[in-house]
């Protein structure tokens, strides 16, 4: 996993937001809720160092195991990406779902 705080906008009007760059789980690991509990982590963690605001990733549209993650484990907020076609622009904010 890598996330950082990223900043979104153009100058003078930018923001930081806490991103979540990559995530990934060994396939032989996956559906344990590493994925999920990874994420939450993250997030905690750069709420932690002052990251405030919903977590933002992209997400390829195909990638159904990922925005299934966010969708059931998090209210996640998806739109689409305007300058990338296959992007998802995926908000979570840091309360899991259950
Ligand atoms: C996406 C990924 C990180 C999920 O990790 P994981 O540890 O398996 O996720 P979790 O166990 O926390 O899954 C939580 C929920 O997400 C959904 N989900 C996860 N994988 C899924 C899949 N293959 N198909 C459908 N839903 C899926 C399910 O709702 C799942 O809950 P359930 O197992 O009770 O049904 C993992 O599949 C992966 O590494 N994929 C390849 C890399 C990748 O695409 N990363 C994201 C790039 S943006």
């Amino acid at each position: 996993m890598v996330y950082h705080g990223q900043v979104f906008g153009v100058t003078g009007e930018s923001i930081v937001r806490p991103f979540i760059a990559a995530l990934g789980i060994r396939r032989d690991y996956r559906r344990r809720g590493i994925g999920t509990s990874l994420k939450i982590a993250a997030m905690r963690d750069m709420a932690d160092r002052g990251l405030v605001g919903p977590t933002v990733s992209l997400v390829d549209r195909r990638n159904h195991a990922m925005l299934q993650l966010n969708t059931t484990r998090f209210e996640a907020k998806v739109e689409p990406d305007p300058e990338v076609f296959n992007d998802r622009i995926v908000m979570v904010s840091i309360e899991p779902v259950d």
